[in-house]
């Protein structure tokens, strides 16, 4: 029989739901859910089961049907979709490579195809060589990068000049660019119909540059380019392939930042990189 649970005990469940959906787990019921819990849990995928009629939300012992009886929880929002990446486009011979990303950048223009325009100082394309053998994805500009029209120049991007010199690098070597071109305010995270706008203009990038390896610095960057989120835990410390190439997951600078701790972690996938690349630590070089 259906009977109500308590506000802390429904939202300590709605929280362990959006955890395991931020996870990828959606497939939570065995047997279907009210049609009136709908709104509380919304489908998330096509191939969840028919709601339509069934009453309550029933455990397996029958015992546990949190019921929505009041409009005081907001829903939570469905899970809004990562676009799916561009075809592989063909090799840029390298002698091209930056007249290729100067027709991308000529062709996004004085954008204003996704809201972040309005806040815009300078867009933020990329920077660094087009032959780079060693490409960084960060999230999006903050405010010294909306004001320089570079990426990573702020205290981040000094961070990432150190990381990039232990690798035994210049900047110059490498290609750094973001998940979105333009600055969300308040440096929030960029929502997706703003990534998935920018995207494809960054797989371009990626494609003419062709990098052997590839660096997503934080979550956005690795949920844009492997088209699926999972906890940064889960991605780092390993190689994943990518159009070709080889990616390698690590923490943010600015999260680093905020917790150095976390540098030795970072130090470690860092080295995965010089590894794919065929370099020494700088010390053993
Ligand atoms: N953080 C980013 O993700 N990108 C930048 O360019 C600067 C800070």
């Amino acid at each position: 029989m259906a009977r109500t649970i308590d506000p802390g005990t429904r939202e300590a469940v709605l929280e362990r739901i959006r955890f395991y959906r931020d996870l990828g787990l959606t497939e939570f019921y065995r047997r279907p859910v009210d049609a009136s819990m709908h709104h509380v849990l919304p489908d998330l995928s096509a191939s969840e089961p028919d709601v339509s009629n069934t009453p309550g939300l029933a455990s397996e012992t029958g015992e546990f049907i949190p019921q929505r009886d009041s409009q005081e929880d907001p829903p939570i929002p469905p899970r809004k979709p990562i676009s799916i990446p561009p075809k592989i486009a063909s090799v840029v011979p390298s002698a091209d490579r930056a007249s290729a990303l100067q027709l991308i950048r000529d062709e996004i223009g004085d954008c204003t195809r996704c809201a972040l325009h309005s806040g815009r100082n300078k867009l933020v394309f990329g920077d660094g060589s087009p032959s780079a053998r060693l490409m960084f994805v960060g999230e999006g500009p903050g405010a010294d990068e909306d004001a320089q029209g570079l990426p990573f120049v702020g205290k981040a991007g000094q961070l990432l000049n150190n990381m990039i010199a232990a690798m035994g690098l210049k900047r110059e070597e490498v290609y750094i660019a973001n998940v979105v071109k333009c600055r969300p305010p308040g440096n929030r995270t960029p929502e997706p119909d703003e990534a998935n706008t920018c995207t494809p203009f960054l797989f371009r990038q990626i494609d003419v540059v062709r990098p052997q390896v590839l660096v997503a610095l934080g979550a956005t960057a690795a949920t844009y380019l492997l088209g699926q989120r999972q906890p940064l835990a889960g991605l780092r410390g390993r190689v994943h392939a990518f159009r070709g190439m080889h990616l390698i997951v690590t923490y943010h600078p600015a999260y680093l930042l905020r917790d150095p701790r976390q540098k030795k972690e970072a130090w470690a996938d860092l080295q995965i990189a010089m590894r794919e690349l065929g370099l020494k630590s700088p010390a053993k070089a």
